[in-house]
């Protein structure tokens, strides 16, 4: 696993500087346009009142979707300036656009101690290409470049890696700060017991970070519909539950070389089955608990209360626990106490608790147990990546400590 070892906000001088922060504003919206959860917004603001209380002119940029190079307004950061005014406490200048002479100017304009978000960094394609020009032109603003931006790192994007060439001084802002120690760090080092448990749909999406984190666990419980896969491997009956066949035999060796390795790895020993699965309704038809042979005709959507009951045991017993992954379809009532139980034992143990974000930061959320969890990552796909012990253009194109 790479735990950089970067610069921060903290190492420099920011007073009367323009500094470009790179944040991640893409946060969700609902059926009505307005956003419906706001955490990556509240997760900048450290850094930001840093920054302000530094005496720097902060330049914020996000993307905000995926327009694909076109102006769609729903995705604009009109909205998401007055939100984040709103928390600051402060006025926040929005500008229409990210780069261009009326961006420079205002930029320049600005008195110390003030905020601007620009507009969407994806109403250019140039963004997402990470064209040289316009990176140039995004770091013309910046006497110093901050990233904030986890959930963006993962991307050689102009505005996380493009730009970093042409600013003399690149920095990790507060949020990157936390997610490297906790993500990193933490997960390097960690107090034991250490309890990885692995949730979601695919093997092929989590193997390589159970291949990264199986030298470094004392237990790992299995949960979500990759669940099944490894069931199949153990020979046991999945019904019409999601399995990977191709990766059967991936599973098998996994669980080998947890035996090997002397890792308590665990799967599901009973299931909330239904007799009938509507993916795109979302919607099941009649429900009940069963072992792990799953019946005929039959589909596995949770975790069930026996496996619910084992895997707390471990968790109460666990100095540190990290979770990725949700363990069921947590968006359906019926399926959503395999994770909420589990995240209510959590909230009870005096381990550190890391949460990968994505979909488990929104149903660690919704399930009303987040202020207990010690770290829930704003990065979905950047923290797979991460904790694959993959190298984040993000970060790893900032000033080192040397
Ligand atoms: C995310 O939501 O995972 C990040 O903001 C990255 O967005 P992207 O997958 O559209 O690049």
């Amino acid at each position: 696993m790479l735990v950089q070892r970067v610069k921060t906000v903290r190492d420099i001088n920011c007073s009367e500087k323009r500094v470009f922060v790179r944040v991640d504003f893409n946060v969700p919206l609902n059926e009505f346009g307005a956003v419906s959860d706001d955490a990556r917004i509240v997760a900048a603001l450290p850094t930001i009142e840093y920054l302000l209380q530094s005496g720097a002119r902060v330049i914020l940029a996000s993307h905000f979707g995926r327009p694909n190079g076109e102006r769609v307004a729903k995705y604009s950061m009109g909205n998401v300036a007055k939100i984040l005014a709103q928390y600051l406490g402060q006025s926040v200048l929005f500008l229409p656009d990210c780069v261009g002479e009326d961006v420079s100017f205002a930029a320049n304009k600005m008195t110390s101690g003030s905020v601007a978000l620009l507009e969407n960094l994806r109403f250019h394609a140039e963004e997402t290409a990470n064209d040289p020009k316009f990176a140039k032109q995004l770091a013309s603003l910046a006497d110093i470049y901050v990233n904030d931006a986890f959930g963006t790192a993962h991307r050689a994007h102009a505005s996380t890696e493009g730009i970093t060439h042409f600013v003399k001084t690149k920095v990790a802002g507060l949020l990157v700060e936390r997610e490297l120690k906790f993500l990193g760090s933490k997960v390097l080092d960690p107090e034991r017991p250490f309890t990885v448990i692995l949730g979601g749909a695919k093997v092929s999406d989590k193997i390589d970070i159970i291949n990264n984190l199986l030298d470094k666990a004392d237990s790992l419980l299995i949960g979500g519909a990759m669940a099944f896969t490894f069931l199949a491997a153990n020979n046991c009956s999945t019904g019409t539950s999601f399995v990977e066949s191709d990766k059967i035999k991936v599973a098998g060796n996994v669980l080998k070389t947890a035996k090997t390795n002397g890792v308590n790895m665990l799967i599901p020993i009973d299931f909330v089955a239904t007799d009938k699965f509507d993916a795109e309704k979302m919607a099941v038809g009649e429900t009940k608990i069963v072992d792990a042979n799953i019946p005929d005709g039959w589909c596995g959507i949770d975790i069930g209360p026996k496996t619910v009951e084992k895997y707390s045991n471990v968790i109460a017993h666990s100095r540190t626990i990290l979770w990725n992954g949700p363990l069921g379809i947590f968006e359906i009532e019926q399926a959503a106490s395999g994770t909420f139980s589990l995240a209510k034992a959590i909230s009870s143990s005096e381990a550190i608790s890391i949460v990968g974000g994505g979909d488990l930061g929104k149903a660690i959320r919704q399930s009303g147990y987040d202020s207990y969890m010690t770290f829930i990552s704003t990065g979905g796909g950047a923290s797979l990546e991460f904790l694959k012990g993959k190298e984040l253009p993000g970060i790893a194109s900032l000033d080192k400590i040397s």
